[in-house]
């Protein structure tokens, strides 16, 4: 199979939020911190009438309805999430009731987990699929789902939800770009889920965690388009006009989108990706304006022999540096792509693959021919780096049928309000609903949307059933 990759994909969000300067109020910071600060307008939270599973439920319904797709044609289906609901049993196979009433049980794959990468993890798991000898020329479903909730403090305000379900094929609108992919592992303990409903979390560790394996993700990145481009040429005379063989920069992308626990981190992440960047440049004594992001601010910054030096991460004078250089870059690579992470917070395993469907409701058609460089960063932890080449192609799967249908911002618009009472008391409910069985939900229904899945019940054998309002 050829050019695989994301053929459509459907964001679900809750209908209701929290405003982020509604909650400075509330949580008594100085005004600006959540929303200047940690770069967020507002967040999204549900009631105990939806899970991971109803949201992801609601996702894969609406994406084969609005793309007509027979549930039939699907044969492999993959869940990331940090969220389950159960040790044993897979958030696929709730999935599998949308397949099964039309007679197809022959579906693969379960669900994957690693923090906010168990996403990126399916997606990777589905293309390899479409991509190998195992293909048996269907189509794969990747769906991401998780509810981003912190025990009251510095980290609540970085929660979210949401769900996303991604339709998996060949001859895609966005294709991954294969042998351009970069990964960073390693073991942490930035942030982890060993009991209860909240997860333990070391902020501070968790941010620099982050800045760290992108570098990393990034050096790899470069070094392999740089191998790869040098085998291409061997031979011929394709160099740059010093004379060098190609290497790889931020000019070579057209957006970029990184994963967004807050939209401030993603900030400081393209920032860093400008300042590796530079040295790059220095290092090789090339022209600064390789990046396109005038890092002329940066020069008072030489080429550190070590990239990656440790005290480089809380230098607050090369961040400076770093973000102003950055500035026109960041609104032009990253800004269209921030829409559902300032709107709805972090939805962890959902989030950089929300954050591609806000680029291409923004985008659109203009995606043609242009590299997408997409992040995924999961704590404890797992990273990766690759690209996404847009492609013309005709018919439902366009660019421009894939934006159109996608209604983020008009669903973001006519969402409820909530104050911020409603949304610590429904913190407390979901806490309390944490492991409980024989209940049935108190949240109304009428918050949903129409087409939304609800949790009908938990039964005393923790059981539970689902319909579609
Ligand atoms: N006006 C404007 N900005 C303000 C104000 C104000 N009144 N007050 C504070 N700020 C700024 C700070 O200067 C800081 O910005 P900077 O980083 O550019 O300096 C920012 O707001 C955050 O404030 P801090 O006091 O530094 O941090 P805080 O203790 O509030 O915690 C943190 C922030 C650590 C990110 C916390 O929200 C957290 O733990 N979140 C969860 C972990 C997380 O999301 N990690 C990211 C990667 S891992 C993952 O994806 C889950």
């Amino acid at each position: 199979a050829k050019h695989v990759g994301i053929l459509a994909l459907e964001v679900y969000f809750p209908n209701i939020y929290v405003s982020q300067d509604e909650l400075e109020v509330h949580d008594k910071v100085a005004q600006g911190k959540y929303t200047l600060g940690l770069g967020q307008r507002c967040m999204a939270f549900c009631g105990d009438q939806e899970d991971v599973v109803s949201m992801s439920l609601t996702a894969v319904h609406s994406l084969l309805e609005k793309y007509d797709v027979d549930p039939k044609s699907i044969g492999r289906l993959e869940v990331g999430t940090e969220s389950a609901l159960d040790r044993s049993k897979s958030i696929k196979t709730f999935l599998m009731t949308l397949f099964a009433e039309h007679g197809n049980h022959d579906i693969e794959g379960v669900d994957s987990l690693n923090a906010c990468y168990g996403g990126t993890a399916a997606l990777f798991n589905a293309v390899n699929w479409v991509e190998s000898r195992a293909w048996d020329g269907r189509l794969a479903i990747v769906v991401a789902t998780d509810i981003a909730m912190y025990a009251a403090g510095p980290a609540r305000p970085s929660g979210g939800c949401g769900a996303i379900a991604m339709l998996i094929g060949p001859d895609a609108p966005l294709d991954l770009e294969r042998g351009l992919c970069a990964s960073h592992m390693e073991h942490a303990y930035d942030f982890y889920k060993p009991c209860g409903f909240y997860p333990l979390v070391d902020g501070k560790s968790s941010v620099a965690c982050y800045l760290i394996a992108l570098d990393r993700c990034y050096a790899s990145l470069c070094e392999k388009f740089e191998r790869q481009r040098r085998r291409a040429t061997l031979g011929n005379t394709c160099t740059q006009s010093n004379g060098s063989p190609p290497r790889f920069s931020l000019a070579d992308a057209d957006f970029c989108i990184l994963h967004s626990p807050f939209v401030k981190m993603v900030r400081k992440g393209f920032a860093r990706l400008v300042y590796q960047d530079h040295l790059r440049a220095k290092s090789r004594n090339q022209a600064l304006q390789a990046t396109r992001a005038g890092a002329a601010s940066l020069d008072a910054y030489p080429a550190d022999p070590d990239a990656f030096s440790p005290e480089s991460y809380s230098d607050r004078g090369l961040e400076r540096a770093a973000t102003t250089a950055s500035a026109e870059a960041f609104s032009r690579m990253v800004q269209p792509g921030l829409t559902a992470a300032a709107e709805c917070g972090n939805m962890y395993a959902a989030s950089v693959h929300a954050g591609l469907a806000s680029l291409i409701e923004a985008e659109g058609t203009a995606l043609e021919g242009r590299r997408v460089l997409m992040y995924s960063y999961g704590s404890g932890l797992a990273a990766s780096l690759w690209s996404l080449i847009g492609r013309r192609i005709d018919g439902k799967f366009a660019l421009g049928s894939v934006a159109s249908k996608l209604d983020i911002q008009a669903r973001l618009a006519a969402r409820r309000r909530a104050d911020p009472a409603e949304f610590v008391a429904t913190l407390e409910l979901q806490e309390r609903r944490h492991g409980e069985a024989g209940y049935k939900p108190e949240r109304p229904i009428s918050d949903l949307r129409s087409g939304t899945y609800y949790l009908c019940e938990v039964d005393s054998l923790y059981r539970r059933t689902y319909a579609r309002k």
